[in-house]
């Protein structure tokens, strides 16, 4: 897979590329991550990338031409268009679905945005996914591409080592994970639950499917009303 993230702040991404999980991926040549700065492609002698907006009011908008020149340079040349994803709080949710799915794309753009976000005309110029990763608003798209890449970049085939399983964590069928344990078997006071050191393995699942939903229904309630209404069934 091929990632590439056009942002004015590259150097935000150094230690996320090369460090952990992503880190691992990377050299084990599962994806491919490269940052390209837009204002490289500003035509002004300020290298400008913003102008204030039409119409007044605060701040300052992302012009067009150099977001979208730095797009068709990249993509000159290549048979295939990348799934290309602007990062803006107006976007659609990000999920872990939505994870999933752009974890299978061969090629994909994240588009940072700044200052008061884009000029509008980037969504009918490029084709563009939109997304948000939650409703707060940050300074800039940058925190939200990391947060992006690490949840595809995590579930591409062989990134995770066969320790550390996608499959049983949170939202992966849709609903929270069940409390883990480990050593010491006591601790101030506090005892592990019993069938988990009883080595009865039908017991532990019924348990841990026990305390998934217990928990979702307790912490996300709005996660089982989704399943209830036609997501998708529990992997056991
Ligand atoms: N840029 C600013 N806020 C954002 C958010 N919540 N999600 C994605 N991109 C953003």
């Amino acid at each position: 897979m091929r990632i590439n993230i056009l942002t004015l702040f590259p150097e935000l991404f150094g230690p996320f590329f090369s460090t952990s999980i992503v880190g691992r991926a990377v050299a084990a040549g599962l994806v491919s991550l490269r940052c390209m700065n837009f204002r490289e492609f500003a035509t002004d002698a300020h290298r400008s990338v913003d102008d204030r907006p039409f119409g007044g009011g605060p701040g300052m908008v992302l012009m067009c031409p150099p977001i979208v020149d730095a797009l068709e340079d990249l993509e000159s040349g290549e048979k295939e268009e990348p799934v290309r994803i602007l990062l803006t709080p107006q976007g659609e949710p990000f999920t872990q679905e939505i994870a999933a799915e752009l974890s299978s794309e061969p090629w994909l753009t994240l588009i940072c945005g700044h200052y008061e976000g884009f000029d509008d005309r980037i969504r009918s110029v490029k084709k563009v996914r939109e997304i948000s990763i939650g409703d707060f608003v940050l300074s800039g798209g940058e925190p939200a591409a990391i947060v992006l890449v690490d949840s595809v970049v995590r579930l591409l085939p062989g990134a995770l080592g066969h320790k550390e399983s996608a499959l049983d964590e949170s939202f992966a069928d849709g609903t929270l994970e069940y409390p883990q344990y480990t050593r010491p078997r006591e601790y101030r006071g506090l005892e592990v639950p019993e069938v988990l050191l009883s080595g009865d393995h039908g017991r532990i699942a019924a348990w841990r499917l026990e305390q998934s939903l217990l928990r979702t229904a307790q912490r996300r309630p709005d996660l089982l009303d989704r399943l209830a209404s036609g997501g998708r069934e529990r992997k056991q």
